[in-house]
């Protein structure tokens, strides 16, 4: 999720914008249907966060994903270097999708596929699918997909 924010803090610099944050991103979540393991008030790790423009949170959830990812492959074998495994993570997006995505592939160092749309300019599954397959058969490891 994506708002624009007015201010800049964590529950222990400003946990009253940090209650108002927990709350609206709720509210969002709820409008939308969610399903509740995505809300902060499912007490587990769901919950939406606000960030200050849509370039930024693009590139958030792409480190969020990278983080995680190296942390998986580093946990399963140690002694693999986490530079060698970044070299091989591949994100995908729509052919449609803003720039920022590709930017956030630049600044994240990893490769950024874009992937060809349909004639209502969707990606389809399975288009997302093929790639995904090639893309592992090639010893390469997909990590990240921007719907934007
Ligand atoms: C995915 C994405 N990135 C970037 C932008 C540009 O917005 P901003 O200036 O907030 O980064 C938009 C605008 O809609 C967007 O959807």
């Amino acid at each position: 999720m994506q708002f624009v924010t007015y201010y800049s803090g964590t529950q222990a610099t400003s946990p009253a914008c940090t209650e108002l944050e927990v709350i609206t991103t709720d509210w969002l979540g709820k409008m939308m249907n969610l399903p509740e393991e995505f809300l902060h008030s499912s007490g587990g790790r769901g919950g939406g966060v606000i960030q200050s423009t849509a370039s930024e949170t693009v590139l958030l959830c792409l480190l969020a994903a990278r983080t995680r990812t190296v942390a998986k492959y580093k946990e399963a074998d140690p002694s693999t270097d986490e530079m060698q495994i970044i070299s091989k993570l591949v994100g995908y997006c729509s052919d449609q999708a803003n720039s920022s995505v590709e930017r956030s592939g630049l600044l994240g160092a990893v490769r950024m596929v874009k992937l060809l749309t349909d004639e209502n300019f969707s990606l389809r599954g399975e288009t997302l699918r093929k790639a995904v397959e090639a893309d592992k058969a090639k010893g390469l490891i997909p990590f990240f997909v921007s719907t934007f």
